[in-house]
């Protein structure tokens, strides 16, 4: 008989986790992800949370907007993520008018994220307009992740990309709505988009942490968009991105070079065929 232990597992990030590593200082690292094989991947990197953004109707379907990516489709993006996923806390993005119209539906919808796709926490865009509709999912014992700043599914009410709560109304505004959220029972809020020194007054403003994305450095955490970290994308470089990689480039020369041996007759070669 074997005298050997078995390997120590590293615990699950949970919700708490995350609130706890705020209270002793620790960022929290969040990128997306919306398939199985990068989910396992991702994950087995250490990230702390994965985040199946609604980007994936950008990044996954070709969309200008996330809005038209449906509760059915972040659910199969999300179940997929969950069966790659060992450590991570996987959190899903409910999509647009799929919690905005009423609280029952909301709870749906929310529900489903979670029953059906087994996300383990579901984010959702907006503060005071949502914010019992949020209080009423978390009762029902589903966490919750607020979204703050730039919501893209509000994108036609801006008109821009650009960067929020730059006046003093705003601002304010943003800071009270972080509280609300943190009162309704969020775990966590995104921060996108807006600038460093508010983000900052909202991060000491809440026990709870905040993920900033484009919001500076004071944030608690941070996420991006795993297919622009990686560099799969060369048309969109704001100045809050950081390009880990040039995927781009590498998997064009791959490809390009399996395209030159098939039409050359190099591959496959001897070895890589059947007796
Ligand atoms: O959908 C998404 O990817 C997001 C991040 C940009 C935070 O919400």
């Amino acid at each position: 008989m074997s005298t050997q232990l078995p390997e120590k597992k590293e615990p699950k990030v949970t919700t708490q986790t995350v609130v706890d590593m705020k209270g002793r200082g620790e960022k929290i690292s969040m990128l997306t992800a919306y398939d199985f094989t990068m989910a396992k991947l991702v994950d087995l990197a250490g990230i702390d949370i994965i985040l199946v953004g609604d980007s994936a109707s950008n990044v996954m379907a070709g969309h200008e907007t996330t809005l038209p990516i449906t509760l059915e489709h972040m659910i199969y993006h999300t179940s997929c993520v969950v069966r790659g996923v060992d450590r991570a806390l996987v959190v899903a993005d409910l999509p647009f008018m799929s919690y905005q119209v009423t609280t029952k539906d909301a709870l749906v919808s929310a529900g489903r994220m979670m029953k059906e796709a087994g996300a383990h926490a579901v984010k959702m865009e907006g503060g005071k307009p949502i914010a019992d509709t949020i209080k009423r999912i978390v009762d029902a014992g589903i966490p919750v992740m607020g979204h703050l700043g730039l919501m893209p599914q509000s994108i036609y009410k801006y008109g821009t990309y650009k960067v929020r709560a730059t006046d003093d109304q705003e601002a304010d505004e943003l800071l009270s709505d972080a509280k609300l959220l943190e009162e309704a029972g969020c775990f966590g809020i995104v921060l996108e988009k807006i600038p460093s020194k508010l983000a900052k007054k909202v991060t000491a403003s809440i026990d709870i942490p905040t993920i900033g994305i484009g919001a500076g450095s004071a944030c608690d955490g941070q996420v991006l968009v795993l297919h622009d970290m990686l560099g799969l994308n060369k048309d969109f470089h704001p100045r809050f991105l950081r390009r880990y990689h040039d995927l781009h480039t590498e998997i064009v020369g791959a490809v390009g070079n399996y395209v030159k041996d098939v039409k050359t007759a190099d591959f496959p070669n001897k070895n890589e065929q059947y007796k």
